[in-house]
């Protein structure tokens, strides 16, 4: 069993899960060498990423865009850091049916609800105040910014990042690596690598 728990990136994220009570941790990596030797609320800057393969504690990546936490995780997989290394981080007032599960890596910040049933990927990340409800899944790597409400049976996709306040109508799909303005509302499918915004939703460019 592994001891204490490294935060990977000292970055706004990183300081939100200390803010929300995250206990264990021993340590933050981070690849700006300005900040080794450092503290970001309290926690030293131990090093570069290059050290989570050869230490002992459990990690968390805190760093916000899903493509950068995608390549970070991928980078350390090469170096056999696998799904047994990663920590879960669910904020005490943030709640997760039991019928709901969450894979390793993910963080659940203060007040994200999760209801019945949903699934929730490898090192997503849901902000403050998110409601994920009945049936959502979402995919690895998804990014729900503060305030983003997804109706029941929803699927994001690998890497899809939705922005503060953006809702998703019941049953469709987000596809992966697509972005969601803040504030959108989504009323049909969005395909995979576009940026839809507005109300109602419509790729970012095209006209109304
Ligand atoms: C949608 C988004 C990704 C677009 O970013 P961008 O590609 O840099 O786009 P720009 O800011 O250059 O704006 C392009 C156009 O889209 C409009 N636009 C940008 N964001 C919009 C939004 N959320 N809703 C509606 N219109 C939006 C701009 O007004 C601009 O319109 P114009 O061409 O008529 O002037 C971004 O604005 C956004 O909403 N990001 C999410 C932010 C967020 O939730 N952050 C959380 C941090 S924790």
């Amino acid at each position: 069993m592994t001891q204490g728990l490294l935060l990977v990136g000292a970055s706004g994220l990183a300081r939100e899960v200390l803010a929300a009570g995250i206990t264990g941790v021993t340590g933050i990596l981070d690849d700006d060498v300005t900040l080794h030797d450092t503290e970001v609320a309290g926690v030293p800057v131990v090093g570069p990423l290059a050290l989570a393969p050869r230490r002992a504690e459990q990690l968390l990546v805190c760093v916000g865009p899903s493509a950068t936490r995608r390549a970070i995780v991928r980078r350390f997989a090469k170096f056999g850091v696998d799904d047994e290394r990663y920590a879960r981080f669910v904020a005490r007032s943030a709640r997760i049916g039991a019928s709901s599960d969450l894979a390793p890596g993910s963080i659940l910040l203060d007040s994200v609800v999760v209801t019945a049933d949903a699934r929730l990927g490898r090192h997503v990340v849901a902000m403050p105040n998110c409601t994920v409800t009945h049936d959502d899944v979402l995919e690895d790597f998804v990014t729900l910014a503060a305030g983003v409400a997804l109706g029941g049976g929803v699927r994001v996709c690998e890497a899809a990042y939705i922005g503060m306040n953006a809702a998703v109508r019941q049953g469709l799909t987000v596809g992966a690596e697509a972005t969601i303005g803040m504030g959108a509302v989504v009323v049909s499918n969005v395909p995979n690598h576009q940026t839809w915004a507005g109300v109602p939703a419509r790729e970012l460019g095209e006209s109304a």
